[in-house]
């Protein structure tokens, strides 16, 4: 086997709806303000007894069912997560426990908003290396235990909810190559800092990083791909702002590509955004199945990773 590929995908996102209307009760904020901002209108906030794991383990479980396999076949389990409260075990554990899977390897990554790139790229990794056959890839936060909700600056922006992806052996490389970095300079723009967080960030000067410097690395990843942005079916980028996912997919050139849009009803949602996105849309089959797909993620650290893979 050459390659690796998605076959299915699954999300969650917990009941409770939070509308702009409401946060406008809590703090100082409008309706207006978030929508012209950020683009969201609402966002999904988990249960205080909902934890992390439930959530990443309501997603795997429909990924795994779309995905028609027997559970004992999974032998990889990453979960892209920073917002797990234990230190041990890991979230990757307890999916595969809940789950009730085999003899998984298992293991959690850390680089925020942009964790699900990270995690399939080294799912993709694992089994083009032998090591590997079949992969669960989980994004899942619960940012609003790390949010605090008198500061009208961060507690707009977020919301709860996982999604995960089934990656198998496959003889093409239907996830395609990663390009991946961080840029250390700004490694404090974007932090949930020691037991409490909250979550803070340097809105501005991450906003520019984003709309100036990324559309670039996301050609690269097309190009790594040997595809041209006009070639894609779809673009899934973290989903923070609209006004910085419209603006990249544009300066990109991905002229005919469905762009994920999730942000509007999920806010930010940190490593769940892209799955949880890709998911909804591979779900009401806005992306045709075998296009190319431009996943790319972007936030805390700063990090950065994407791919182009082939809509299951
Ligand atoms: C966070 C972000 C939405 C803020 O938008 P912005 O246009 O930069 O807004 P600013 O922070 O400059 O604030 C502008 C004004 O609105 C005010 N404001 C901030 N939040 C507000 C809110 N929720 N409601 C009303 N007013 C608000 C500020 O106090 C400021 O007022 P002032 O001009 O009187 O000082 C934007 O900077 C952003 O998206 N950054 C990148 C986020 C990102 O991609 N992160 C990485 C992944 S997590």
């Amino acid at each position: 086997m050459t390659g690796s590929r998605v076959v299915a995908l699954g999300h969650y996102q917990p009941e409770r709806v939070l509308t702009n209307d409401e946060l406008a009760t809590m703090v100082e904020t409008s309706d207006e303000w978030i929508q012209s901002r950020v683009g969201i209108r609402e966002r999904r906030i988990a249960a205080p007894d909902e934890s992390v794991d439930e959530m990443a383990w309501r997603a795997a479980d429909k990924a795994v069912a779309n995905a028609g396999l027997d559970k004992d076949e999974i032998d990889y389990v990453v979960v892209a997560t920073c917002t797990a409260i234990d230190r041990s075990p890991n979230i990757a554990a307890r999916v595969a426990a809940r789950l009730g899977l085999g003899n998984p390897a298992a293991i959690d990554v850390n680089t925020a908003c942009s964790g699900f790139a990270y995690a399939l790229a080294t799912a993709d990794q694992a089994i083009r290396a032998g090591d590997a056959t079949k992969a669960l890839v989980i994004g899942v936060e619960k940012l609003s235990d790390w949010t605090d909700w008198t500061d009208r600056t961060t507690c707009v922006l977020i919301g709860d909810g996982a999604g995960a992806a089934v990656v198998v052996a496959s003889d093409e490389r239907e996830i395609g190559p990663v390009v991946w970095g961080s840029v250390p300079e700004m490694s404090d723009a974007v932090r949930i800092e020691g037991r409490e967080g909250p979550f803070q960030q340097e809105g501005l000067s991450v906003f520019r990083w984003a709309t100036t410097q990324l559309p670039e690395i996301a050609q690269q990843v097309c190009e790594k791909a040997g595809l041209k942005p006009e070639d894609l079916g779809g673009v899934v980028l973290h989903q923070a702002n609209l006004r910085i996912i419209e603006p990249l997919a544009k300066r990109l050139g991905a002229v005919n590509a469905v762009i994920a849009k999730d942000v509007v009803e999920s806010g930010n949602t940190s490593a769940a955004s892209i799955p949880m996105a890709l998911s909804k849309l591979v779900e009401k089959r806005e992306i045709p199945s075998g296009a190319p797909v431009l996943l790319f993620g972007f936030g805390g650290g700063l990090s950065y990773a994407g791919q182009v893979i082939r809509c299951p």
